[in-house]
């Protein structure tokens, strides 16, 4: 898919979907939980969400969707082996170990996949897996876990990791254990919600680095009914946008606490934002500061998430902004692109090096999902030409109805269906120049 962006100055408003992050714990919960239907309310329609559903019914399961709700049927829930293709298309898959745990003390996944944005490994969940006394076989193709779980354990993580701290917390819900060093993004305490309401004593402690559970007590249940949360890396990339696009935009059904450090940082740059309960509006301005070291981290530091969409409207600050992903540091296919458009950004010792830069129509290429959105924004910024960003349909992954959200917004973007009419797309434009350095 391709898409064709023009310069545009976002007006309007906008609502957030349901957070692509909080389904997969959402569907782990009421697996683990034990439930043979699980509603799923203010589920986004996105690709991602789908190959999950598919990845179900081939466990057994059978779903169907009523507007923006899901109802999964896992009454017949088995623990055949899943497809490696399918499971390999999306990370949040991998909340399928924890889940299977959670509800048969055994499960069998092949390995996760999702973004190709640096190395992804599962060291962390396999050694959740070991520490709660599972026997582990770890193979090229696959993971096992099985046996009888600690009535009472501890998990110790190396390092913070979101699905790695869902993945703990659900193979623990029939025991009493302690879980350190986790991650705390709000996805991870959605799912802390979700089982609270369904009756697992469970709570963060020791300033949150720590969550205490313990299962032993709760009662068998039939039925969960869970709601999702807005999506906080989608709010973000409508703040990011607006501000890049000298816009004005109201960002209806957003939770500002969660995305405050993004709030911070397009304050401290000069971004206009006002706070209301359930609402953001955001007003762009023609030039911003920079920002001296942006450090992109754990939840409630500034998430990797965005990481690329802040670079673009980071090259219309007045100096030299630096960026570190701790998380992800190979995150960066985003660079690139943008330099083909003529933007003097690099990468230094780790850091993302971004000077002032007009950047300009080209033809550039998505390689995952969050720069997708990040050349989307550069798109609309671009000068002179229009942009052609091919690979366009990985937005599809993440954003619900995103070319029609822009479309509302004022922003000139339109989609065509294959690579073959991109010489057709060319023609069309009557002022298109491509634009080289
Ligand atoms: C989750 O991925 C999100 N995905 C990602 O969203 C997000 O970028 C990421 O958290 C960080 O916030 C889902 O929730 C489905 P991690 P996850 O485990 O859980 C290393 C998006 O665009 N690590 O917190 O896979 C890892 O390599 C996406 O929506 C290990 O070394 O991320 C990374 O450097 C992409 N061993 C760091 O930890 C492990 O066993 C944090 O990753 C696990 C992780």
């Amino acid at each position: 898919m391709i898409a064709l962006l023009e310069k545009s100055k976002v007006l309007g408003e906008v609502k957030v979907s349901g957070s692509k992050n909080a389904f997969f714990p959402a569907v782990g919960a009421g697996i683990a939980l034990g439930a043979e239907k699980i509603v799923i309310k203010n589920t986004p329609k996105i690709k991602d969400v789908f190959v999950m559903l598919e990845l179900l019914k081939e466990l057994g399961c059978e779903y169907k969707i009523q507007s923006s709700e899901v109802i999964i049927n896992a009454e017949k829930i088995k623990l055949n082996d899943v497809s490696p293709e399918n499971f390999g298309k999306i990370r949040g898959s991998v909340v399928i170990f924890g889940s299977l745990l959670g509800r048969f003390e055994n499960a069998k996944i092949p390995m996760p996949g999702g973004c190709k944005i640096g190395k992804r490994p599962i060291d962390q969940h396999i050694k959740a897996a070991n520490s709660l006394g599972y026997k582990v076989e770890e193979k090229e193709e696959y993971v096992k876990a099985y046996g009888t779980p600690k009535k009472e354990g501890k998990i110790k993580f190396d390092i913070k990791t979101v699905t790695g701290t869902e993945n703990a917390i659900l193979m623990s819900i029939n025991s009493k254990v302690e879980i350190e060093n986790v991650a705390i993004e709000p996805e991870v305490q959605e799912l802390i919600n979700y089982l609270k309401k369904y009756g697992v004593d469970i709570r963060l402690e020791n300033k949150e680095d720590k969550i205490l559970i313990d299962g032993t007590k709760r009662k068998k249940i039939k039925e969960a009914e869970f709601e999702l949360i807005p999506d906080r890396i989608e709010a973000g990339t409508w703040l990011i946008l607006a501000a890049a696009t000298e816009g004005k935009l109201k960002i209806k059904n957003v939770i500002a606490e969660h995305i405050k450090a993004v709030i911070d940082v397009l304050k401290e740059c000069g971004a206009k934002i006002k706070i209301y309960e359930n609402k953001i509006e955001v007003e762009g301005s023609e030039k911003y500061k920079s920002v001296d070291l942006l450090i992109a981290d754990s939840y409630p530091a500034f998430p990797t998430d965005l990481q690329p969409q802040i670079c673009v409207m980071l090259l219309k600050a007045e100096g030299k902004s630096r960026i570190k992903d701790n998380i992800f540091p190979e995150r960066v296919s985003h660079i690139w692109e943008l330099k083909k458009m003529g933007a003097d950004i690099s990468l230094e010792n780790g850091e993302i090096i971004i000077n002032p830069s007009k950047i300009y129509g080209a033809e550039i290429e998505a390689k995952d999902l969050r720069s997708t959105a990040a050349l989307v924004i550069a798109g609309l910024v671009a000068e002179k030409n229009q942009t052609i960003l091919k690979n366009f349909e990985l937005i599809e992954r993440g954003y619900e109805n995103f070319v029609k959200k822009l479309k509302n917004v004022n922003a000139k973007i339109e989609v065509f269906e294959d690579e073959i009419r991109k010489e057709e797309i060319i023609k069309g434009i009557s002022n298109y120049v491509p634009y080289s350095t």
